[in-house]
């Protein structure tokens, strides 16, 4: 998946000469950050004051024994919880480079959503064709023209690492492919519509080695464009996969660093315990 190099990463390397600041690779920017973040399902308290910070363009890993809210954490960051009445958020999720709330009852929950994508367990196509499962959010966005959708439709299944296999089959149901085509299929529909931040909650549960070594490997090249945030029960996947990890439990935010360190040496003995095994 690795292409020959861009013009766009020549001119990365031409910045990296120029700018002095661009040598301090432990200098990442922030894309988004929890400050006091709480949340409630009626009356129980799933999110405890969490406050993390999410990496420009890296991966962040959520880790956790089932229950500890990885899941309710994640789909905060894209308005989910509005859905569903007696659901509330305290505190706030800072997007950058604007500094927005997007939390704040001012921003709208869809507009967030066009922001910031998200990739299920399940993959969850649409009983539509491929095309359209992929030209859909493009159509919401009020994109009409037949010539720029079959554009921005090939460059999304190209992102998505999906196109060689369905270029020649856009017309066929999206749900006659595999499980993990699927899959890929509903990682280019998020991308279709650019967003700068991509959740993913446990995206290869459901599929077999070969495709979730195909997923992992997506992950690694989606990277270069989008921040990512995934939620995964896979340790091997979350060391194998991502840039800083975070460690979760009962609804408190334990530890937060880079994968290595979290992985090698953790400060707090919860996540020790966790990685290692005696507990979860
Ligand atoms: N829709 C819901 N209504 C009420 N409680 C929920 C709902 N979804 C999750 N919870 C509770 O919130 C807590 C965190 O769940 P979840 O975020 O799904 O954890 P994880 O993804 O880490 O397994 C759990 O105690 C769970 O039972
Ligand atoms: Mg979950």
């Amino acid at each position: 998946m690795v292409g020959p190099p861009t013009s766009q990463d020549t001119n990365d390397k031409l910045k990296a000469l120029k700018d002095p600041m661009m040598h301090t690779q432990d200098k990442p920017q922030l894309k988004a950050e929890a400050r006091n973040l709480s949340f409630y399902y009626g009356a129980a308290k799933a999110l405890k004051g969490i406050n993390m910070p999410i990496y420009d363009r890296k991966v962040t890993a959520l880790i956790g024994p089932s229950g500890c809210g990885k899941s309710t954490y994640l789909r905060s960051f894209n308005r989910m919880h509005d859905l569903y009445p007696g659901n509330r958020y305290e505190g706030e999720i800072r997007f950058f480079p604007d500094n927005t709330n997007l939390l704040s009852a001012e921003v709208d929950p869809i507009e967030v959503r066009m922001r910031v994508g998200m990739v299920f367990q399940k993959p969850n196509p649409f009983p539509k064709t491929i095309f359209e499962n992929v030209a859909y959010g493009l159509r919401v966005r009020g994109l009409t023209s037949k010539r720029l959708l079959e554009e921005k439709v090939e460059q999304a299944l190209r992102a998505g690492a999906i196109w060689d296999e369905v270029k020649d089959r856009l017309q066929a149901l999206a749900p006659t492919l595999s499980g993990g085509q699927q899959q890929r299929l509903c990682i280019a529909r998020a991308l279709a519509t650019e967003p700068e931040l991509l959740l993913f909650d446990e995206p290869t549960s459901a599929l077999d080695p070969i495709a979730t070594g195909a997923i992992e490997e997506l992950v690694s090249e989606l990277k270069k464009r989008v921040t990512i945030l995934i939620v995964t029960h896979n340790m091997q996947q979350a060391a194998r996969v991502s840039d800083y990890t975070a460690y979760m439990y009962l609804g408190e935010m334990i530890e937060f660093g880079k994968t290595d360190e979290i992985f090698f040496k953790p400060n707090d003995r919860r996540t020790e315990d966790y990685i290692t095994g005696r507990m979860g």
